[in-house]
């Protein structure tokens, strides 16, 4: 069987248990038990589909089906795309590769990618959606950071794969708002902040919006194929991130003591890494700023710049959403599950 039980075309989501993954499958979804944005089943790919995080994706989205599968495994994708139904039974894939880790190896992360882009072309994927990351405003990739080479060879080797007939569209999202959240947020404030020029801006985007981008180019896919795409909605200095936590919140944004940033810089290359790399992303700014503006309007003709999130508005999202959470799990009548738990009421 080609398409789902009602004829809707199939969505292999990689990485959808994932951020992206699962703000793309948000994306689609209209209500619980309600169909989803437009007629598709999803097929959300998994290496343990008993998992909370598996389970949770799947609840009230009678659209999704949850699938098995490694990609480290050749084997193991072909038989996702068999299990499927063959050959053009899979009609698009979002392809979301974990983060190697900085400082570690790319080259899993290429083989895995390069794996399932020639099982898709194989198998007659008619959209290939692959999300990468933004790394300057130039398509001059000569001076590249080392944990970016697994990622260019993989939108290499789609673009050569191009030429056989894979349609692809390459997604090169910037620094995600949800870095901000909770305490690791706290520290990503304090690491930045000690380790940036005042003048640095860092370009944002909340997950959300990378999600309405994908969802938006299976929904209507239109002038995509062989497109690489840019995905920001705010730019701002670390003063001006504070300016818009104190409008969203009255408070200024959380943060650890100062010397704790340059302690971490001192002695973590991780953390001195990142802050290179967003300054050098601002130094390049001017570099080839066409393909830029290119790689920016192929966004916008999907999702307009005025629908997307500045952080300001993400801030206030965040929070929302963590007031409620606290409602939902925080307690009732003052007694909360850890008091239960522990027995200390
Ligand atoms: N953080 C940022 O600001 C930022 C900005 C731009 C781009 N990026 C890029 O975004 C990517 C990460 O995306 P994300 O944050 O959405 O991912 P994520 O939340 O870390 O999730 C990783 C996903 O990969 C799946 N996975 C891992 N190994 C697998 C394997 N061997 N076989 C099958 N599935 C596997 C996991 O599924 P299961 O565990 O369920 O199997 C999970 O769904 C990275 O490449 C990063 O460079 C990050």
């Amino acid at each position: 069987m080609s398409n789902g039980p009602h004829g809707e075309p199939k969505i292999l989501v990689v990485g959808a248990t994932g951020k992206q993954g699962q703000a793309f499958i948000r994306a689609l979804t209209r209500g619980p038990e309600e169909p989803p944005l437009f007629p598709v089943r999803i097929l959300a790919l998994t290496r343990n589909p008993s998992s909370q995080k598996a389970l949770a994706l799947q609840k009230d989205r009678p659209w999704l089906d949850l699938v098995k599968g490694n990609l480290d495994s050749r084997e193991s994708m072909r038989h996702v795309f068999t299990q499927a139904g063959g050959k053009g039974a899979i009609w698009g894939v979002f392809m979301v590769l974990q983060y190697a880790g900085l400082g570690e190896s790319t080259e899993g992360e290429a083989v895995q990618g390069i794996t399932l882009a020639d099982l898709a072309l194989h198998y007659g994927v008619s959209i290939f959606v692959y999300s990468s990351v933004h790394r300057g405003e130039t398509d001059d990739d000569s001076e590249i950071l080392a944990e970016h080479t697994g990622k260019i060879k993989i939108e290499r080797h789609i673009q050569s794969l191009g030429e056989q007939g894979l349609q692809w569209t390459i997604v090169r999202p910037v620094l995600f708002m949800e870095n901000f959240e909770g305490t690791m947020g706290k520290m990503t404030t304090t690491i930045f902040r000690a380790g940036l020029k005042k003048d640095v801006k860092c370009r944002m985007v909340a997950l959300d919006d990378v999600g309405h981008v994908v969802a938006a180019m299976f929904h209507r896919p239109v002038n995509i194929a062989y497109k690489t795409m840019v995905i920001t909605a705010d730019d701002l200095t670390m003063s001006e991130q504070d300016v818009a936590w104190l409008s969203a919140t009255g408070k200024h944004m959380p943060t650890y003591p100062h010397f704790l940033g340059t302690l971490i810089l001192a002695i973590n290359t991780a953390a001195k890494d990142i802050v290179y790399f967003i300054d050098y992303l601002y130094r390049h700014r001017s570099d080839n700023s066409e393909a830029f503006q290119e790689h920016i309007a192929n966004t916008h003709a999907l999702v307009p710049a005025d629908q997307m999130m500045t952080f300001e508005e993400w801030i206030k999202q965040y929070e929302r959403d963590r007031r409620k959470r606290r409602r939902d799990t925080g307690g009732w009548n003052k007694v909360s599950l850890g008091k239960l738990l522990t027995g200390s009421l």
